[in-house]
């Protein structure tokens, strides 16, 4: 599902500080990041395996770790930032209003 349409995904405060929420839109795995109070959001599938990403770490700030071999992305920019990873994930913009997270299905 691929829209220019704002979709409400979650309330604001079911994201933890410096944490994740998996969720899904529309069949979509979407994980969503709280950093610093901004909210960013990614594919929730590793682009190396099966894994799901809402399951990783957040390191360093602004890395989420898969949970399965390790590798990281970034998670302002979806990009792969070490190894096994080495496909970029699809980002996606996010906005927060009235407490309301909602995201765009389309590559941020
Ligand atoms: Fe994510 Fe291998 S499945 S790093």
């Amino acid at each position: 599902m691929a829209t220019e349409e704002w979709v409400r995904v979650a309330d604001y405060d079911d994201v933890p500080e410096e944490d994740t929420l998996g969720t899904e839109i529309g069949g979509v795995p979407v994980c969503l990041y709280k950093l610093d109070g901004e909210i960013y959001a990614t594919d929730n599938k590793c682009t190396h395996g099966d894994a799901d990403l809402s399951d990783g770490l957040i390191q360093d700030g602004c890395e989420i770790e898969c949970p399965l071999h390790e590798g990281r992305f970034d998670i302002r920019s979806g990009k792969a930032a070490s190894p096994p990873c080495s496909e970029d994930l699809r980002s996606y913009p996010a906005r927060v209003e009235g407490g309301v997270i909602y995201i765009k299905l389309v590559q941020a």
